[in-house]
């Protein structure tokens, strides 16, 4: 791009030149402000130029690009197939998108490799057909979908814990009432009309605490009120009965260093992880932990059990959502979760968040 008035670019259609509106070096500017990358090829493949957007995404100068193989801008498991994809495009040039429905990635030049999507249309010029690339990078774009699908299930995973809650517990109650009901129209009087009533009264009475403690489950307010570890210590008194495992707790105060959200991410997924404890580890002891680690919280739970092979994928009977359920609830609050179990040696689940920007650090 000579910085001279710009004819030859402006050839319409028709193939007269119309006067240009811009002057090349005007032009010039346009292509060095784009917000995407642009990286302009020739139809042997060697960059002819790159704009400065192209230079920070793939973290070369410009002199270092101009005249090299495009390919070097490709991941090197994917350069043979580009070539080839590369002598197509120059055969039919037109402009298209790169790659539809294929994952695209960039290569940088210190080996990093980072998603883009890229849309080719050609330029030709009296000598050659120019490919101009025009390169976005996605990874954003890729993150927030991902956030989403996570989101999504995770709302789909507390559905189904109100539904299992709801089917094991308030509906079987619900159930016997109604079976004891059926037997007290037939007993008009005695003792066991007196008994009956009795048994509706405390089903009725059971039947009302497991909803409150569904709707609870759903905002636990001792999370609310008292913060994460005086809700950890109440669910661990109410989960955990005389002969169980031995429990032991550490429990940092986080509550300044969380929001409200990330505060009940982490009770859900010690919730969840305590529930696996009681339900498949068959521990002897079990050690619960939170501390402020460098700029995240930190919370493990850790038992002595049978241990799982974590690698076994779920199962698709309905159950076996539960350590997904925990990952998910993580990437919501940008953490992460890690499961170190082996048959026999235990489990322990290791959960990291991010500090809350203005927490104290
Ligand atoms: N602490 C543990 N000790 C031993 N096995 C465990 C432990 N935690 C999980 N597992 C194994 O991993 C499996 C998957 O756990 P996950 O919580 O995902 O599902 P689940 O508890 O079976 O069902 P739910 O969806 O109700 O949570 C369990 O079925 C169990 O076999
Ligand atoms: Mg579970």
């Amino acid at each position: 791009m000579a910085d001279t008035h710009a004819t030859t670019a402006d050839a319409g259609t028709d193939g007269t030149v119309h006067d240009s509106l811009f002057t090349a070096a005007q032009y010039r500017a346009v292509f060095e402000a784009a917000p995407d990358g642009i990286v302009i090829v020739d139809g042997g493949g060697r960059i002819r130029d790159v704009n400065p957007r192209a230079e920070a995404l793939f973290g070369y100068a410009r002199d270092e690009l101009v005249g090299q193989p495009v390919e070097r801008l490709v991941p090197e498991a994917a350069r043979s197939m580009h070539e080839r994809v590369r002598a197509g495009f120059v055969h039919d040039p037109r402009a298209r998108p790169m790659g539809a429905g294929l994952d695209l990635r960039g290569r940088r030049k210190n080996g990093g490799t980072f998603p883009v999507e890229i849309s080719l249309s050609p330029l030709r010029t009296a000598q050659d057909v120019l490919v101009i690339s025009t390169i976005r990078d996605v990874t954003e774009r890729r993150r927030l979908r991902q956030f989403g699908f996570g989101a999504l299930r995770a709302a789909e995973e507390e559905r189904r814990r109100i539904a299992r809650e709801l089917h094991d517990d308030t509906a079987q109650r619900l159930a016997a009432i109604l079976l004891r009901l059926r037997l007290l129209s037939a007993e008009r009087t005695g003792p066991d009309r007196d008994r009956l009533l009795e048994e509706v009264r405390t089903e009725l009475r059971e039947a009302a605490e497991a909803v409150r403690r569904i709707a609870r489950g759903l905002r636990p307010p001792a999370l609310e009120d008292a913060g994460v570890a005086t809700a950890i210590r109440a669910h661990v008194r109410t989960r955990f009965s005389e002969g169980g495992p031995r429990v032991e707790l550490d429990l940092a105060p986080v509550d300044e260093v969380l929001d409200e959200e990330a505060k009940l991410v982490l009770y859900r997924i010690v919730q969840e992880a305590l529930s696996n404890v009681v339900r498949h580890a068959e521990a002897s002891r079990v050690i619960i932990q939170v501390d402020v680690s460098g700029d995240h919280v930190r919370a493990v739970v850790e038992d002595d059990g049978r241990g799982f092979d974590p690698r076994q994928p779920p199962r698709d009977d309905g159950r076996g959502l539960g350590l997904l359920g925990m990952r998910e609830r993580a990437t919501l609050v940008g953490g992460h979760v890690e499961v170190e179990s082996e048959p026999g040696a235990g489990t322990r689940i290791r959960l990291h968040i991010p500090l809350y920007e203005g927490g104290a650090t």
